[in-house]
């Protein structure tokens, strides 16, 4: 029996939700979070109400600070957490705005960075942190500047983190997806056919010779939370069928 604990920030929809399922499937107990409330219970009813759920907001330090409370009290400690919970709101750089700019860097930077940093006193040693990036950090994408600094700057961390934590027994991986069919689409503004677009085309360039699904990403994310990566360190796992190649 795997009794190990792991969070997924962000578990409700697409690439977390798939984790989640993924997890709980190989016996890890699992605590999914999100900021909207109907997905977060819609996620827990998909799962059967076997994983454990709770509405905090990334964003927020405050929440931040009751999530880790909440959790230490009901599960003590964790032995990992999946940094995933992340927006993208297509935009060219002439038209985003401060607004834009600070909403994207708040969820995908500093949610991030102040997540990892509440959560470090109920990590065990030896634990594993996952954080989601994306391939916009090393191919460029028209529209996706802020996104792609926030995802720049969560990646540059990795390694001081790797350097600073490792008497606490964490180490730091990530995961960078391609284009990956979830509702992330959906939701960053998009018209319908650009999405229809946008997945035909990295179907198609993709040695792959299909999107990539949510579910492609969970085995590698349970592989590099588990013992099995132990040595891996500041490791990228670049998830995308070849299609950066
Ligand atoms: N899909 C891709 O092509 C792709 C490629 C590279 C990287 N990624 C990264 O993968 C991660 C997951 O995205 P996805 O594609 O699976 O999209 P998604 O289905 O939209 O999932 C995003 C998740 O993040 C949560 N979230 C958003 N803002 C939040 C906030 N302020 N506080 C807490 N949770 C928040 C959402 O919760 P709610 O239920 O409240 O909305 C949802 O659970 C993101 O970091 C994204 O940048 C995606």
């Amino acid at each position: 029996m795997n009794t190990k604990t792991i969070v997924i920030t962000g578990g409700t929809t697409g690439i977390g939700f798939a984790c989640a399922s993924y997890l709980l499937a190989q016996n890890y107990r699992v605590i999914i979070t999100g900021k909207n409330p109907d997905n977060v219970k819609n996620a827990l009813e998909q799962l059967n109400h076997q994983a454990v759920g709770y509405v905090s907001d990334t964003s927020k330090l405050s929440d931040i600070n009751t999530l880790v409370t909440t959790i230490k009290t009901t599960f003590g400690t964790i032995d990992g957490i999946f940094i995933n919970a992340g927006i993208f709101k297509a935009a060219s750089f002439e038209a985003t705005t401060e607004e834009l700019f600070d909403q994207t860097m708040n969820i995908n930077f500093k949610g991030a960075f102040f997540t990892l940093q509440q959560f470090i006193p109920i990590l065990n040693n030896p634990s594993s942190v996952v954080l989601n990036t994306s391939v916009a950090v090393f191919k460029a994408f028209a529209d996706t500047s802020v996104y792609t600094a926030s995802k720049a700057a969560l990646e540059s961390i990795a390694q001081v983190l790797n350097i600073e934590l490792a008497n606490k027994g964490i180490r730091v991986n990530m995961v960078s997806p391609g284009v990956t069919k979830t509702p992330i689409q959906k939701k960053s503004g998009m018209s319908d056919e650009a999405i229809t677009n946008l997945l035909n085309h990295f179907s198609e360039v993709s040695p792959l010779k299909r999107i990539v699904e949510p579910q492609d990403i969970a085995p590698i994310v349970e592989f590099l939370l588990s013992e099995k990566s132990i040595p891996l360190r500041n490791e990228k796992m670049i998830v995308d069928g070849g299609s950066t190649l």
